[in-house]
């Protein structure tokens, strides 16, 4: 790998042993994936991955400490994915027992770590830092050192910036040292897609389910998707970029998809258009028949399939302002049809802390508290990621959660004929 002199001296140490190391650590994560150079990390922000303080996580308090000692903060201030508690989700004694002192104990510490490191202000805890509440929105071509994959991939399909899948720990790394290695999605050749995906459904595809199907079948290679914009138009407005939100998540969950580009819509696209494509690009054809397909082969690993839910959770990534307020009119609506005045079984609606306090400025957040729904800035895995939990039937809108817990998917639809009305799906 060639480095700049200024590179070269950092790894020699002319910044101290701590900075060394980190450079060393980069270059050879670089070597490995083939990388020619190091190059800048750009942006006002870093994003992290690691937001909770797990009791198991050791090495990693010991490897922030270093930092901090050295002096080596991060050089630029960040925000994190979401925190693991929350006193507003229902959680029997036993959960909760285990949450405090067994899982999560070291919370409180690991935070104060973040701050010293350089966290964007107390509350900066979501994987949608993306969104103007949150003010962690990087510009078309910023180079990033992030890892939360729904974020990555947003990063790169939508905002046109450039960061590879990176893993927990790489990411402050980068963001310590100020660069990262050039390789993959840094690169115009790796973002060239090697599938296209044609979209040849009937209606407007379920985003999650969408993303899956696309997931599965392309893994971490670069999607070219036709025929979704007659469905989402050509502007990336706040729906649209909801919709690719909970898409790229799934994609990037489901398979380990880190960009992907739609024709006329996002911003490479717009730009490059079938030049984008790399020969030799295979193609994927997704009709309604082929979505049921992927829906119906979900494993069901409830221990009763047929159980009813004991707790929904939607937001996994977080939800966006709009979505709160067009919830709180469906469950209202599906109330009141259903003749119900609460949810009848408990819903936690999850969005970043900075979309909530928006939110609690509406008058829509009333009426949401009103049908019984709870709103929190949790991450809905890190509530199910234990045995305790992963033993109770909870249903999901997000692809994502279904993946990595026992959670069930529901479409939008089922979601809200479970919550509002109950009934089993079929
Ligand atoms: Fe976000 Fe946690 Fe889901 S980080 S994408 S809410 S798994």
């Amino acid at each position: 790998m060639i480095l700049t002199n200024e590179q070269q001296a950092i790894l020699d140490g002319a910044q101290g042993e701590t900075l060394a190391k980190v450079m060393k650590t980069l270059i050879r994560y670089g070597e490995v994936f083939g990388a020619d150079k190091m190059v800048p990390v750009t942006g006002a922000h870093n994003h992290l991955v690691t937001s909770f303080g797990l009791k198991a996580l050791g090495p990693v308090y010991d490897l922030m400490n270093q930092l901090i000692e050295a002096g080596n903060v991060s050089k630029q201030t960040f925000s994190v994915d979401p925190r693991p508690l929350d006193k507003k989700v229902p959680a029997n004694f036993l959960q909760n027992f285990i949450f405090h002192n067994f899982m999560y104990s070291r919370q409180d510490f690991y935070e104060e770590q973040l701050n010293k490191l350089g966290l964007m202000e107390k509350d900066a805890f979501t994987c949608t830092c993306y969104m103007d509440e949150v003010g962690n929105k990087p510009k078309k071509g910023d180079v990033l050192s992030w890892a939360e994959s729904s974020a990555v991939v947003y990063a790169n399909s939508v905002l046109g910036a450039r960061c590879n899948r990176n893993s927990g720990i790489m990411d402050i790394m980068g963001s310590v040292v100020g660069y990262v290695p050039h390789f993959g999605l840094l690169t115009d050749e790796g973002r060239k897609a090697t599938w296209v995906i044609e979209i040849k459904t009937t209606k407007k595809p379920e985003a999650q389910l969408l993303g899956s199907a696309i997931g599965m079948k392309v893994m971490e290679e670069v999607p070219y998707i036709v025929g979704l914009d007659q469905w989402l138009g050509t502007e990336l407005d706040d729906a649209t970029c909801t919709y690719l939100k909970d898409f790229g998540a799934a994609t990037a969950s489901n398979g380990a998809v880190g960009l992907y580009h739609i024709e006329n819509l996002t911003p490479e696209a717009v730009e490059s258009g079938k030049a984008l494509i790399a020969e030799d690009a295979k193609t994927y054809v997704i009709d309604d028949a082929e979505l049921e397909r992927v829906y119906r082969e979900y494993p069901v690993i409830w221990k009763n399939p047929d159980a009813k839910p004991k707790l929904c959770f939607m937001g996994c990534p977080h939800m966006s302002l709009q979505q709160l307020k067009d919830w709180t009119d469906k469950v209202e609506a599906g109330l009141k049809a259903a003749g119900n005045k609460k949810v009848v079984i408990p819903t936690v609606f999850t969005a970043a802390p900075a979309v909530l306090k928006e939110f609690e400025a509406t008058e829509y957040a009333e009426r949401l508290r009103r049908t019984g729904v709870i709103t929190s800035y949790i991450c809905p895995l890190m509530y199910m990621n234990n045995p305790l939990s992963g033993k109770m039937p909870v249903i999901t809108s997000s692809n994502k959660l279904r993946t990595y817990t026992t959670a069930r998917y529901y479409t939008d639809d089922e979601i809200l004929m479970e919550i509002t009305k109950g009934g089993k799906k079929k």
